[in-house]
């Protein structure tokens, strides 16, 4: 992993003069690392270089105010009233013959496990995750047969029952997550394959907290040579060695945390991501707003011949984007994320967006500021994000320049659509792909994956496609004879019916969400509701939002229970199938 990063840093750094020149208006600098003398004294990355998000707020109160209501600052937060968004009313939720309860008791939220009429577990709520698809809890358990002194009842672990914000109810976590939770909801004799009323034994902060939450940025870099390399944001070259990183450990008497992938919660800045997470420790410049502007890259003594250099950072596309890049790559290597570089599920946009075409140039600011939250995914194309193409590709700004090239009224097909399609599984809807790319990429058509034409031409075949590439765009796509097995012997079944029906649950899924978005969504009901059988529990809830999107409205659980047993939910299939084909 390290290696292929290197490979796309210096590949980006290489190209970046040639490319700027066709990107008139925007400013770069020379790549020269290494400042030593004037960073002999500058530090903001030591926890005594932080100040906390309220000091910053005293003279920036327009970015204080609106980074609250940004999702970054709730992230993770402490369980408490304005915390919680789940149901902690004292409800059951019934599974699999078992019996979760959530209830609140003294402004403390808990959730109790049963098997029959015996409590088998209570956990007490320390930390909420998420606030605006989903919310995780972080529990430690209280109550539960392991004799004392067990790990369970000292950790803070993720409870696996999630509470979904779309869909208003408690779910186990195997119907959010399709990367973890891969294969069907039961095993042959019966049992669960993912049991939610096992208690997952690893601590939240050796997996979640480094990308929720706001801590001193030397904790990242004691990281940079181990499979999370990507936490410091920027590459370990030039200039850091383990040796470095080892001065840098002895210097704080850090040593143990660099043997451990764990993050101390004590050195947290603030629970959630604050203005820190992005600006490095303050101390300096809040100290002396005037003379000492914050950096943009991380500095420290020891790092001097590593840090890029300070001066024009903020409008450098590689520091800016490597902000964003300590957190926005989870899932890099997962197995079901898209030939051509997309991630199959969302919160990789950094990772994406620099395999894409335009990489190096752009940055992750030329279409959101990063301190006003933007509206859910799945909204409408934005103003400022159509505006970011054509403020680069110039020559496409006029209606009748765009129409020449898409060949499509562009209230029909915007920029987005055909370079940023809608493949990635976000929490309920179905995001775009910040990989940029373009329809005639091999590694898109020629796999199969879903491309961006027949997302909206569900009813055409991938030869029409072709067809229509070489005739609009004088773009040659051959077809490889092994995708004849699902798109049909000369590549004519429509695709959207061929995605529907494809081996790979990311596809089937990715198409209910291109039909659910289209005026053929109706017709394909009956195929759609075929899906509500699947076995694995991802799959099916997909599916049922993709039918209650095409329906606009909710199936009650009498119609179909999504999280019911599998005999009772083959009969409400077979129902569902059978009335939608009327
Ligand atoms: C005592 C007041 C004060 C405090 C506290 C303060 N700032 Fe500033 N900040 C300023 C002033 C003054 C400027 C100069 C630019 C301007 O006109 O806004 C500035 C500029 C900045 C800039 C722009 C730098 C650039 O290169 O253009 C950033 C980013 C920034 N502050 C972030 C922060 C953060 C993060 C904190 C908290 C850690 C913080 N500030 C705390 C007063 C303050
Ligand atoms: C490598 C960084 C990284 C790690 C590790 C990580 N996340 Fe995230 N997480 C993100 C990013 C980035 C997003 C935002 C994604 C988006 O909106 O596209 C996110 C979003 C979420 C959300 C949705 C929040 C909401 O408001 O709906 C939840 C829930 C979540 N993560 C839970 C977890 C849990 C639980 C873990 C540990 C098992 C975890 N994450 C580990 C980076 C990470
Ligand atoms: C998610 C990352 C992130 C967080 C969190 C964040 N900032 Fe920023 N901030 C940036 C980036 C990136 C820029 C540069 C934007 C640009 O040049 O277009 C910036 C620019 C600024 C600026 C100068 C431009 C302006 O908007 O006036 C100030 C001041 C600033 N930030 C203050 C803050 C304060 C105060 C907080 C916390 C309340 C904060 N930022 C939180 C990433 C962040
Ligand atoms: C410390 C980790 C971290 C850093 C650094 C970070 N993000 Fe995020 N970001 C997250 C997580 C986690 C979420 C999910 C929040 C949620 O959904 O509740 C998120 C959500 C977002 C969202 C969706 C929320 C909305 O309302 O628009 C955008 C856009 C975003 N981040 C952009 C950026 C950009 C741009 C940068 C760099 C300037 C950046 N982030 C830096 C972790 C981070
Ligand atoms: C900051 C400037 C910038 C922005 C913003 C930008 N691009 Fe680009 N884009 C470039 C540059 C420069 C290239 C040339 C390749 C390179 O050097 O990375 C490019 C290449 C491309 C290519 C590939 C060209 C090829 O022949 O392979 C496509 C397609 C593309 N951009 C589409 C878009 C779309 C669509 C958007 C908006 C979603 C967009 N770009 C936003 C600068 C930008
Ligand atoms: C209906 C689909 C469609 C839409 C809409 C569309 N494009 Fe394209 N675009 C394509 C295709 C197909 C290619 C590839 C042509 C090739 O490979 O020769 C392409 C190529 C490009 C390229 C690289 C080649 C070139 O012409 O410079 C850029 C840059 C680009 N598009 C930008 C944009 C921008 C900006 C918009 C919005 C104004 C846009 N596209 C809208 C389909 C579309
Ligand atoms: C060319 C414009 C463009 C650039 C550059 C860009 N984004 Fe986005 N971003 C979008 C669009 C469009 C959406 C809305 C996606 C949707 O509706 O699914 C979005 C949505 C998001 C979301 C929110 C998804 C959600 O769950 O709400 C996150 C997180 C995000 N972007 C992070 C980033 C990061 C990090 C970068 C830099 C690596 C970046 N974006 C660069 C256009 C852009
Ligand atoms: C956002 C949805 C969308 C995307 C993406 C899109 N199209 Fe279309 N396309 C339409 C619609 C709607 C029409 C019919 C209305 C019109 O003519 O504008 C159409 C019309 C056409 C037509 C002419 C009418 C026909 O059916 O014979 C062709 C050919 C075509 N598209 C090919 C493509 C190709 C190739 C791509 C990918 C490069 C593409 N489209 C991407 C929505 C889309």
């Amino acid at each position: 992993m390290r290696l292929t990063y290197i490979t796309i840093y210096c590949a980006a750094l290489a190209t970046a003069a040639a490319a700027l020149s066709s990107c008139a208006g925007r400013t770069g600098s020379q790549n020269t690392y290494a400042n030593a003398e004037e960073n002999s004294h500058y530090s903001n990355v030591r926890p005594e270089d932080y100040v906390g998000p309220q000091v910053c707020g005293k003279c920036h109160a327009n970015n204080y105010k609106s980074w609250r209501r940004h999702p970054h600052s709730s992230m993770n937060m402490l369980a408490d009233r304005n915390s919680v968004l789940g149901d902690f009313s004292g409800v059951s939720v019934e599974y699999a013959g078992r019996r979760a309860v959530f209830r609140k008791e003294d402004g403390n939220y808990f959730a109790d496990y049963y098997d029959g009429e015996a409590k088998e577990r209570t956990f007490r709520v320390i930390r909420t995750v998420g606030s605006r698809y989903e919310q995780d809890y972080v529990a430690v358990q209280v109550e539960g047969p392991e004799a004392p002194g067990h790990p369970l009842y000292v950790e803070e672990t993720r409870l696996r029952f999630a509470w979904s914000i779309v869909a208003k109810r408690w779910l186990p976590q195997s119907y959010l997550e399709p990367t973890e939770y891969p294969g069907s909801e039961y095993l042959d004799d019966r049992s669960l394959r993912y049991d939610p009323f096992v208690p997952d034994e690893l601590p939240f902060n050796e997996r979640c907290s480094r990308c929720h939450n706001t801590y001193p940025y030397d904790l990242r870099f004691y990281k940079i040579f181990s499979e999370f390399g990507r936490l410091s944001g920027f590459p370990p070259f030039p200039g850091a060695t383990p040796q470095t990183v080892q001065k840098m450990v002895n210097e704080a008497g850090d040593e143990q945390w660099l043997n451990t992938v764990r993050f101390p919660m004590d050195r947290f800045v603030t629970v959630g991501i604050s203005c820190e997470s992005c600006h490095f420790g303050g101390r300096i410049h809040a100290e002396n707003a005037r003379t000492q502007p914050p950096r943009f890259v991380p500095t420290h003594p020891l790092l001097a011949n590593w840090t890029p250099p300070h001066e024009g950072a903020r409008e450098r596309a590689e520091v800016v984007n490597a902000l964003c890049l300590q957190c926005h790559h989870s899932g890099e290597t997962a197995q079901d994320n898209w030939p051509d570089g997309s991630a199959g599920v969302n919160s990789m946009e950094s990772t994406e967006m620099e395999s894409g075409a335009c990489a190096s140039v752009i940055k992750c600011t030329d279409c959101h500021d990063t301190h006003v939250s933007g509206p859910p995914a799945g909204a409408p194309d934005r103003k400022e994000h159509l505006q970011a193409c054509i403020d680069c590709h110039q020559e496409k700004t006029s209606r009748d320049a765009a129409e020449a090239h898409s060949l499509h009224d562009i209230d029909t097909a915007s920029c987005l659509d055909c370079h940023m399609p809608r493949i990635v599984q976000g929490f309920e809807t179905y995001n775009r792909s910040h990989r940029i790319s373009t329809p005639t990429e091999r590694r898109i058509v020629a796999t199969g994956m879903p491309n961006a034409c027949n997302l909206c031409h569900l009813d055409e075949s991938l030869a029409w496609t072709r067809d229509a590439l070489n005739e609009g765009w004088g773009a040659q796509v051959s077809l490889p004879t092994g995708l004849r097995t699902h798109f049909g012997d000369d590549y004519s079944i429509p695709a959207g019916e061929a995605w529907l029906a494809h081996p790979q649950a990311s596809v089937r899924t990715v198409a209910v969400g291109a039909y659910a978005r289209s005026e053929l969504g109706e017709s394909m009901l009956p195929v759609i509701a075929q899906g509500l059988g699947d076995e694995n529990a991802y799959v099916r809830m997909r599916h049922l939002q993709g039918i209650e999107a095409i329906l606009d409205r909710r199936l009650g659980d009498g119609v179909y229970d999504l999280t019911g047993g599998v005999a009772e939910r083959g009969v409400q299939v077979g129902e569902l199938v059978e009335r939608f084909s009327k």
